[in-house]
């Protein structure tokens, strides 16, 4: 059975890669019958577990969830405390970058120097960080 989530050997670094190549195989199972664009994000948290999601779409469009946040949900159902990096792949290797909704999300879990990894096809891929896509998100200190 294939699981959502991969243990990386402690103090394995996850390459930016191979964080790709993840996402990537869970792409076939974006579940995007309306737009016909599927997504699927890859994260991993502070012990070095890596977790995935891919877009939900729904009939009633505006319930349909980016992959980004599945994958942020899945990670913090199965305990992660702390989130590391993010990479994003769809099906035409442009360099989609996270939803501002999604960029919300991550600003609650993420440092802001977190690096956002969009793959561009091949052995490609852009890096950008959460700062970048976010730079004043509201949070905890704003209530
Ligand atoms: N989508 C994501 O999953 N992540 C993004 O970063 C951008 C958009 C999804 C939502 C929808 O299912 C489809 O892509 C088209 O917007």
């Amino acid at each position: 059975m294939k699981h959502s989530s991969r243990k990386i050997e402690a103090g394995e670094p996850v390459s930016p890669r191979a964080l790709i190549a993840t996402a990537r195989e869970s792409l076939a199972r974006a579940y995007a019958p309306y737009s016909k664009f599927p997504v699927a994000a890859a994260v991993v948290d502070d012990e070095g577990r890596v977790f995935t999601g891919v877009n939900v779409e729904n009939a009633s469009y505006g319930l349909t969830m980016c992959a980004e946040r599945v994958a942020i949900f899945t990670a913090v159902s199965a305990g992660a405390k702390k989130l590391r990096a993010l990479a994003l792949t769809s099906k035409n290797g442009s360099s989609l970058m996270p939803c501002g909704a999604c960029r919300q999300v991550m600003a609650e879990l993420f440092d802001s120097a977190a690096p956002v990894y969009s793959d561009t096809g091949k052995e490609r891929y852009k890096t950008t960080s959460l700062r970048d896509l976010l730079p004043k998100p509201f949070g905890a200190d704003d209530l």
